[in-house]
């Protein structure tokens, strides 16, 4: 048995070590937030947080979480930087499809936790691994700015 800290609880998978983090959450544990794309770590729609940094859960075996906090679009929203990014990205109408887009905001948060006030450049270098077959490029790039302005407003006040 296989314990892991998810979201601030601890859970427990029967699962082999070796089996990736994503089947785990979405198929043993519930957590379908997080979405299958790929299963090859190219296109992160599988992008958790492990001790607040963005992984691909569908190529990280849970032995790699184990001892680490595991973060996932359902408990993203109860940090004040990942509430920030969902309220922009609702502001701004940011998901078509929506099937990346679990992926997209994990990505996005961590890039404003480690630098809340990143440039163009920053920004598409932190997000390349993130396709989105809908193209919503441009309302990401936006929405990551404009939660970017939201924080450091509040950080001021
Ligand atoms: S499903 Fe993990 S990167 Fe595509
Ligand atoms: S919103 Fe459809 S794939 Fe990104």
């Amino acid at each position: 048995m296989t314990t892991l800290d998810i979201n601030g609880r601890r859970e427990a998978t029967e699962l082999p070590e070796d089996t990736p983090l994503l089947w785990v959450l979405r198929d043993d544990l519930g957590h379908t937030g997080t979405k299958f794309g790929c299963g090859q770590a190219l296109c992160g729609a599988c992008t958790v947080h492990l001790d607040g940094q963005p992984i691909r859960s569908c190529m990280t075996p849970i032995s790699a979480a184990v001892g680490k906090r595991v973060t996932t679009i359902e408990a993203v929203g109860a940090d004040p930087v990942g509430r920030a990014v969902q309220a922009a990205w609702v502001e701004l109408g940011v998901a078509q499809c929506g099937y990346c887009q679990a992926g997209q905001i994990m990505s996005a948060t961590a890039l404003l936790k480690q630098n809340p006030r990143p440039s163009d450049a920053q920004i598409d270098e932190a997000m390349a691994g993130n396709i989105c077959r809908c193209g919503t490029y441009t309302r990401i790039n936006a929405a990551i700015k404009k939660a970017s302005s939201t924080l450091s407003a509040g950080a001021k006040s």
